[in-house]
């Protein structure tokens, strides 16, 4: 036996299960609460948002959007060797020495500034080859693109550079999931400034703003024509638990571990670094195999809970970096070494779902999807959507 196949023969410690079939179903719910024109554009950045690249851009294709949005050339790239003919919008600025590769990948770059107005009409007319961009107006975000007080110029500058081809502009949302009136600002900001673009750049422009919060408040399906959506897609919503949202979508994505050693302990006994939690009474303690190495984070410590025979169990002591504790002393049947124990989806009638999850750890959903590390493998359900 030699030891690569012995690697591609171990049980799985701990996993994350994607289900793409669901991703499928959730696109199509999404897209069922737009006026049928909104173009989809798919952000795919981080990894797909931790669910690996390949088979989300895989899947997706085989759904059916219309383009994708990453953070870089090297998803970029890696989108194009999955498949050929989808448009690429790059959302964060690109270096200089980055910019050859726009040319080559074929990639729509995001402009924000006058610097790179000039230095990518340079490019493009050396190489006598006509760039496709899209303009990001800074409406209140204080991120990528140009103040919306200060677009003008920028307007105007794109169109004296007849190697820039303005195929979309843009804005983003900062608080989309919870300030209705600062959005609105926003998008009249926006509606606003690109006003002033000319008739003829604007017949066949792409107009979005509208992130996985913004749908939600999305009605103006005559000024936009387009929404570039992330985290939604994956069946995490973004807003407040007592605001359901108008796309009823399910999660794409769980994170199970199976238990490694179990123990009785006595009282009095602490539990993990630093003794952050004491044994207040006899308790069977059981070892789950995977702890911050693996992307629970240490936030969780004496916080969360793991499901085993589909009851909450929750974390004792601090997480390590390979090991969560956790106390099962009250299970209706003994836990043995090698159930399942899942920190993120559903077990039995029972789920923990990732809004709940990065609530407890004190962040975010999209934090917790990019932190979840290389060492757990990527286990992909890949039926058919169905509805
Ligand atoms: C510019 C831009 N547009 C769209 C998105 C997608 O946002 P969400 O994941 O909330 O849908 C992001 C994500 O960070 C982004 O940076």
């Amino acid at each position: 036996m030699t030891f690569s196949n012995a690697h591609s023969r171990l049980p799985e410690r701990c996993w994350a299960e994607i289900d793409l079939a669901a991703l499928e179903r959730n696109l199509m719910a999404i897209k069922n609460t737009l006026p049928p024109h909104i173009r989809y554009i798919a952000v795919v950045k981080a990894d797909a948002y931790g669910h690996g690249i390949h088979q989300t851009v895989a899947r997706l294709m085989h759904a059916g959007i219309d383009m994708f949005a990453v953070a870089n050339i090297s998803e970029a790239a890696t989108i194009r060797e999955i498949g050929s003919g989808w448009p690429i919008l790059i959302l964060s600025p690109i270096l200089e020495e980055e910019q050859d590769f726009v040319f080559d990948y074929d990639i729509i770059p995001t402009i924000s500034s006058l610097d790179e107005i000039k230095r990518f009409g340079e490019t493009a007319r050396k190489r006598n080859h006509p760039l496709p961009i899209h303009l990001k107006i800074d409406t209140g975000m204080g991120r990528v693109g140009v103040w919306h007080e200060q677009a003008q110029g920028l307007i105007n500058a794109i169109s004296d550079e007849k190697y820039l081809d303005l195929q979309g502009v843009y804005t983003h949302f900062s608080s989309a999931e919870n300030d209705l009136s600062f959005t609105d600002l926003q998008r009249n900001r926006f509606l606003d400034t690109i006003g002033n673009i000319s008739p003829a750049a604007g017949k066949n422009l792409l107009i979005h703003a509208d992130n996985s919060s913004g749908i939600n408040s999305f009605s103006d399906g005559n000024s936009f024509n387009a929404v570039r959506v992330g985290l939604l897609q994956f069946g995490v919503t973004p807003y407040p638990k007592s605001m359901l949202g108008r796309a009823l979508v399910e999660p794409t994505f769980s994170f199970k571990t199976r238990i490694g050693l179990i123990k009785d302990l006595p009282t009095g006994v602490s539990i993990s670094y630093g003794g952050t939690h004491k044994l207040n009474r006899p308790s069977k303690i059981a070892i789950l195999c995977s702890g911050y190495g693996d992307g629970i984070p240490r936030s969780l410590s004496n916080r969360g809970f793991a499901l085993i025979q589909g009851e909450r169990c929750p974390i004792l002591g601090n997480v390590t970096m390979d090991q969560t504790i956790v106390d099962v002393t009250d299970l209706k049947n003994p836990a043995k070494i090698g159930d399942e124990a899942c920190f993120i989806g559903k077990q039995g009638d029972k789920a923990i779902r990732l809004e709940e999850f990065s609530e407890a750890a004190n962040t975010i959903p999209w934090e917790i999807l990019c932190s979840i590390t290389k060492r757990v493998p990527r286990i992909y359900k890949t039926s058919f959507a169905t509805s």
